[in-house]
């Protein structure tokens, strides 16, 4: 595709009705605060916030340890299967209404089973919400199970067992919560079991963390996308690799704004990321609590950066191609992609 000269406008209007996929959202990071009240209160459980306004009010956050507080605080009020799946359902409208064709969710099991919900409460609520999102909104939907790295191995494992009888409602594990100070090699041998099950494997590696963490998430861990990944800008050789070996980032601008990895979106990497070669793409992380969901990243990053409608173009190929689609369903939806791009272009 030719670099064509838009405007601002039809750039935006271009990159909102592209069809993309969704490859890294924490499901969890979904609850908006309206959901989080109306379910404490079905529930029963209170939460230290008196009224929607103040908890938004709690969303200014200096790291990444300061949102997660926050968030775990959120997911709480989470106890029944239909909360779950509430919860998703919510997420797969709002991803219907961005072009969403295929996500990728992230769920946290041990955020839940350690409150004491049944492991089965949670996958079972979320994949009746992926399966009525195939059905109903025409989005190809799969859940990816994330161990929690400030927990041990031991606990990761016991998790790992838990998910056992559950294995054809998931696709694959990855790695997310406080990444400094617990390295990915902390869980290799709890990836490695979950290899041998068949699953596919990511990590959250280079967000905070240095490029050592990306290149042990690969090395170690043999995972297949990193999450974030921002760091790796740092180390010219891991540039190098990730370049050759297309290996993916999935990116995720709003929340590296607001978690002050980047002081505004106008410093974000992301361009010169497209610019050397890699495979990034552009996510959503936890956008009830980031200002937005997958099209306002895409529209508020393309106001701040140089990007033009060949890296529109580039990002939402690399999101299916990235994607853990079968081969077939990326050949169709690159090429409703490309049907896309003929008519709008
Ligand atoms: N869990 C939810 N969002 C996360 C993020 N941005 N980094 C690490 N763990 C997370
Ligand atoms: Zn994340």
């Amino acid at each position: 595709m030719t670099a064509l000269k838009l405007s601002p406008e039809q750039l935006a209007a271009l990159v909102r009705g592209m069809p993309k996929a969704e490859l890294h959202i924490h499901i969890e990071g979904s609850l908006e605060p309206e959901l989080i009240f109306a379910l404490a209160q079905r529930n029963g459980v209170s939460i230290p916030y008196a009224s929607v306004e103040d908890l938004r009010a709690a969303y200014a956050f200096t790291n990444l340890q300061s949102f997660l507080d926050i968030y775990y605080a959120g997911a709480s009020v989470l106890l029944k299967e239909q909360d779950f799946f509430d919860m998703a359902w919510a997420y797969f409208l709002r991803a219907r209404a961005d072009n969403v064709t295929h996500a990728e969710l992230f769920f946290d099991p041990q955020t839940h089973t350690d409150r004491g919900v049944a492991f089965s409460a949670v996958i079972d609520g979320l994949r009746r919400a992926c399966d009525q999102a195939k059905a109903e909104l025409g989005i190809q939907a799969e859940l990816i199970l994330c161990f929690l790295r400030h927990l041990d191995e031991a606990s990761a494992f016991a998790t790992l067992e838990e998910a056992r009888p559950h294995l054809g409602k998931f696709i694959g594990v990855g790695l997310d919560s406080s990444e400094v100070g617990h390295p990915p090699e902390k869980f290799a041998r709890v990836f490695a079991d979950a290899r041998k099950l068949g699953l596919r494997a990511v990590a959250h590696a280079g967000e905070e963390g240095p490029p050592a963490y990306i290149w042990s998430a690969l090395d170690v861990l043999k995972v297949e996308r990193i999450d974030h990944g921002v760091q790796s800008l740092k180390d010219p050789e891991l540039v190098k690799r990730l370049v050759a070996q297309r290996i993916p980032l999935t990116v995720c601008p709003l929340s590296n704004v607001k978690l002050c990895v980047f002081p505004d979106l106008k410093a974000h990497n992301l361009k010169q990321m497209l610019d050397a070669g890699i495979v990034a793409t552009v996510n959503s992380d936890d956008p009830a609590y980031f200002g937005g969901y997958l099209n306002q990243n895409f529209i508020e990053t393309f106001a701040a950066l140089p990007l033009n409608a060949h890296d529109a173009h580039t990002l939402a190929q690399n999101s299916f191609e990235a994607s853990f689609a079968s081969p077939d369903q990326k050949r169709r939806q690159l090429h409703k992609l490309e049907a896309y791009c003929e008519r709008a272009l």
